[in-house]
């Protein structure tokens, strides 16, 4: 196998982009009178045919475009629709439980990329229908929403439907966690019935850095909703799949990997190993000096391009044909059927995306990958920290690998798992790897301990809950319930 380090748009001539503040959501939360104010409360009221724009005087520059959208998964309430925020507008697919909708958690699910709509996961691994060629949906039978109300994000805005009237696109995590914590902000204002219920934090891939933020983002905000009277928001759980958290692990792994990885037989010649183990070295080095001891984003973002981005390996699944590719629908072709669903016209009117937004559709966006690579999102944002901050405040979380994935690998993950810092680390740390099983068949390796859940799935790659449906499933219907597999 060559080793080929992929180029994603990083340093490209794309200016920075400054995305609108999320202007308006601090001052006036606290200024409003509750008797202005009626929530929508049942969502059964919706419209199928139009958008219901939903509004709340605490949050005047917030609205919600909703609409109830027969599609996908006819068993159950299905809505879809935009939260906009200002200028910008962010797309949700929104899938009521199949099992009992009024008690059952929430989980709010984005994918990576950067610039991964959440449509990859939804049609492609864990939503509700899965997407078999580009006319043809099949009902998922181990879909997420089996016991959990499920919300599907594109996000951030430019990705999928959404978008900015200026034209922009957000890039960075920071930015994009701001429209994720506004959405859920004026969500629980109007859906009251789902008020105080637990919510957990999905997502994969580049939402090991997304997610982590977006619940601190979360757990922070609650603070201002209590003071302002209103409910906060019931942050439960934290679940990351496959996920690029840490850049130092999530790149020099990839020797661990390639070249010593105990339960795969090596895949890189002696020649190509020793030239990577001299790489990691100097990687190493470079980045605990110019990005861990001090923080100087420009040294820090070149020493990781020049020494240590070059590392990465863009395989998803080390099981596949697709080694040698930087796109991931190489290693799963099935995604480009998203593009073909999504581009039909009668699917987008019934879905409601905006008519100027109508046409071909793409379930990736480069522009947003572009400006994540330009604000040096990708290489230099250290999401383990929040994920740390997380635990501390006693906010489970779950790190799921897929263990063919040559990615976000399983080592790489590991590693960040027990260099995390919290106080119940000790708790983790110590503990031996055990087996975990479901229906009976072992399905991967655990530690399990102080709040932080590491769990493998063997045999899945870097979209491992659709590679597993039934472990995968049988795990977060565990998480979700309380207990750790
Ligand atoms: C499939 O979609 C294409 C347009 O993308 C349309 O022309 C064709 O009629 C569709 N086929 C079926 C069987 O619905
Ligand atoms: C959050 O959800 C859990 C589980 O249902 C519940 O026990 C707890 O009371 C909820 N907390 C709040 C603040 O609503």
């Amino acid at each position: 196998m060559r080793i080929r380090p992929s180029v994603i748009a990083l340093f490209t001539t794309a200016a920075l982009i400054q995305p609108v503040a999320a202007e308006g959501y601090d001052t006036p939360l606290s200024s409003y009178d509750e008797g202005l104010f009626t929530p929508l409360e049942d969502l059964g009221a919706l419209s199928s045919s139009q958008f219901t724009t939903l509004r709340h005087p605490a949050m005047p520059y917030h609205s919600i475009r909703i609409k109830e959208s027969r599609f996908c998964d006819t068993g159950v309430k299905t809505y879809t629709g935009y939260i906009d925020i200002g200028l910008r507008h962010m797309f949700f697919y929104f899938f009521e439980s199949r099992h009992d909708p009024d008690n059952d958690p929430l989980l709010f699910w984005t994918n990576g990329g950067p610039g991964g709509s959440g449509a990859m996961s939804l049609f492609t691994a864990i939503g509700p229908c899965l997407v078999t060629n580009k006319n043809t949906t099949v009902h998922n039978p181990n879909a997420w929403n089996n016991q959990a109300n499920t919300v599907y994000f594109e996000q951030p805005v430019g990705v999928g439907f959404s978008y900015a009237d200026t034209g922009d696109v957000v890039g960075s995590t920071m930015d994009a966690g701001d429209d994720i914590v506004a959405f859920l902000g004026i969500f629980f204002q109007h859906f009251i019935k789902f008020r105080g219920r637990p919510v957990h934090m999905a997502g994969e891939s580049y939402g090991g850095k997304y997610i982590p933020v977006f619940a601190s983002k979360i757990y922070d905000q609650n603070t201002k909703l209590v003071e302002a009277g209103l409910t906060p928001v019931n942050l439960t759980s934290v679940v990351i799949a496959n996920g690029c958290t840490n850049v130092e692990h999530w790149t020099t792994s990839t020797y661990d990997v390639l070249c010593q990885d105990p339960d795969f037989p090596q895949l890189a010649s002696i020649e190509a190993c020793v030239r990577l183990k001299q790489m990691v070295q100097r990687c190493k080095k470079s980045y605990q000096k110019s990005c861990v001891d001090t923080l100087d984003l420009i040294d820090c973002s070149h020493t990781a391009i020049d020494l240590c981005w070059k590392l990465k390996v863009s395989n998803y699944d080390r099981t596949r044909p697709c080694s040698d590719g930087g796109n991931i629908d190489l290693c799963y072709p099935r995604l480009l059927n998203i593009d073909g669903l999504l581009s039909q016209d009668e699917v987008q009117i019934a879905l409601g995306a905006d008519p100027r937004f109508r046409g071909a559709y793409s379930y990736k966006s480069n522009a947003v990958g572009e400006a994540f690579g330009s604000s040096f999102d990708i290489i230099s944002f250290r999401a383990e920290d929040y994920l740390a901050a997380l635990l501390e405040r006693g906010i489970p979380v779950l790190l799921l690998v897929g263990d063919t994935d040559l990615m976000c690998n399983r080592i790489g993950i590991e590693r960040t798992t027990m260099e995390l810092e919290w106080s119940r680390s000790g708790e983790f740390r110590p503990l031996p790897l055990r087996t975990w099983t479901a229906n009976g068949h072992v399905a991967g390796e655990t530690r399990s301990g102080g709040g932080l859940t590491y769990a493998t799935l063997h045999g899945a790659g870097h979209i491992a809950p659709g590679d597993k449906p039934v472990e995968a499933l049988t795990l977060i219907n565990r998480w979700l319930s309380g207990k750790a597999p």
